[in-house]
């Protein structure tokens, strides 16, 4: 088959990406369309970019409303080490141990899939004035053809851009015409204005907030920041997406709200978008992780993975500030004699963009100025939730709650 691979950082995925891909397939010049985001982007790093799992949800959201098939989301950046030069993602997304289950795994039948492919690097005729100071250019070629869109008055640049690369690698260059729309990423972001963007795509940006949540991180540190960023990657094969979003909207949430208290910013990061980091371990090993930092004091399954986080922020992310580890391993009880740290951690676990379990206008609304009323309507949502299922509550959020003045 013929497949075009498209990567990009899709921050965020707008009309113009979905056109080209469309046109791609539509012009015949390809069968399949694997569209790869980038995780660690090698010129935008750091905070420029959003978070990988912002981007990857949000365009595999929008690609499966968009084409039912023949195109296809790729996570293989999260499993690459350091940046993501093109080059390394094309060396092993080519390799059959990769593509043919990959393929298959997407609903390509399994003589379709061993088939020989030929791959091609999607692009518009924008990248071929700088494409050979690209990392290992020439190895990019060995691997895949370029496929350059050809818009109306592009001929003459891209038939010069052509020549010219030839003349260096003696490559040549496919074209398709393309006829759909164009945006930039980078006006809309900037803009803040995503009313033209796919409707799924704006659901997403509603739905979890993050264009507006990450500004906060201009305010901490590039240390925290950094952490963060890598989390973000790792936790990635450790929790669903749902969860992974909610952990990472828990650290953008925990850092603002800190921001307005007057509270440590990176550590309410940290301890934020790590609180749920254990939560998909097998409960043998939560229950083992969680002795190790609080003995017997958390029996209940639903309540191990709080101090079993704590373990896994100390052990697999280096965290060894105490107050942060608290902070997770109390993310779901609350203690008597919380600290400033537990309790945003807490109430933010609770009203993140992402939470609907119920009216939780109020809480969030007083969030920002009144922590402590905040903290009261949510313990009493809690434990209402609580006594509807018939679950007693740990007697430390009894503690919690007499605290608050309930
Ligand atoms: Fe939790
Ligand atoms: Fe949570």
């Amino acid at each position: 088959m013929r497949i075009a691979l498209f990567g990009g950082s899709f921050d965020p995925v707008h009309y113009g990406h979905l056109a080209l891909i469309r046109d791609a397939l539509s012009s015949g010049a390809v069968d399949k369309v694997i569209v790869i985001p980038t995780v660690n982007n090698s010129f935008k790093r750091g905070r420029a970019l959003t978070p990988a799992p912002y981007r990857y949800y949000m365009v595999r959201d929008v690609i499966k409303d968009t084409f039912k098939h023949d195109v296809y989301v790729c996570d293989i950046e999260f499993s690459l080490e350091g940046i993501s030069y093109t080059v390394n993602t094309l060396r092993e997304i080519t390799r059959d141990v990769y593509i043919i289950p990959f393929l298959m795994k997407n609903g390509v039948p399994g003589e379709l899939a061993a088939q020989r492919h030929q791959f091609f690097w999607l692009c518009g005729s924008d990248i071929l004035p700088d494409f050979d100071k690209w990392y290992k250019p020439s190895e990019i070629l060995s691997y895949a053809v370029l496929l350059c869109a050809k818009r109306k008055g592009d001929e003459t640049d891209i038939l010069e851009q052509a020549a010219r690369l030839k003349g260096i690698f003696g490559c040549d260059i496919a074209t398709f015409e393309m006829n759909g729309v164009d945006q930039a990423s980078s006006e809309i972001k900037a803009d803040g204005d995503f009313s033209s963007l796919p409707e799924t795509a704006q659901e997403f940006i509603n739905t979890h907030d993050f264009y507006n949540a990450v500004r906060i991180l201009d305010r901490c540190s590039d240390e925290a920041c950094a952490l963060f960023y890598d989390a973000a990657v790792k936790m990635y094969p450790m929790l669903s997406g749902k969860r992974l979003l909610h952990t990472l909207n828990v650290g953008l949430l925990s850092a603002r709200l800190a921001d307005a208290h007057g509270a440590d910013i990176d550590k309410a990061l940290i301890a934020g978008c790590l609180h749920d980091c254990a939560k998909e371990y097998p409960i043998d090993e939560q229950l083992r992780m969680a002795q190790s930092v609080s003995g017997d004091l958390f029996i209940d399954e639903k309540l191990l993975h709080s101090p079993a986080g704590a373990y896994v922020a100390r052990e697999m992310f280096g965290v060894t500030d105490q107050e942060v580890l608290d902070a997770i391993t109390y993310h779901t009880t609350g203690r008597g004699g919380a600290t400033m740290l537990d309790k945003i951690v807490y109430l933010a676990d609770k009203i993140e963009p992402a939470r609907t379990y119920t009216d939780l206008t109020e809480m969030r609304r007083l969030a920002p100025d009144d922590l402590d009323a905040a903290l009261r309507l949510c313990a009493l949502a809690v434990a209402e939730k609580f006594r509807k299922k018939g679950r007693p509550q740990h007697p430390i959020t009894d503690d919690f709650m007499r605290d608050l003045g309930i």
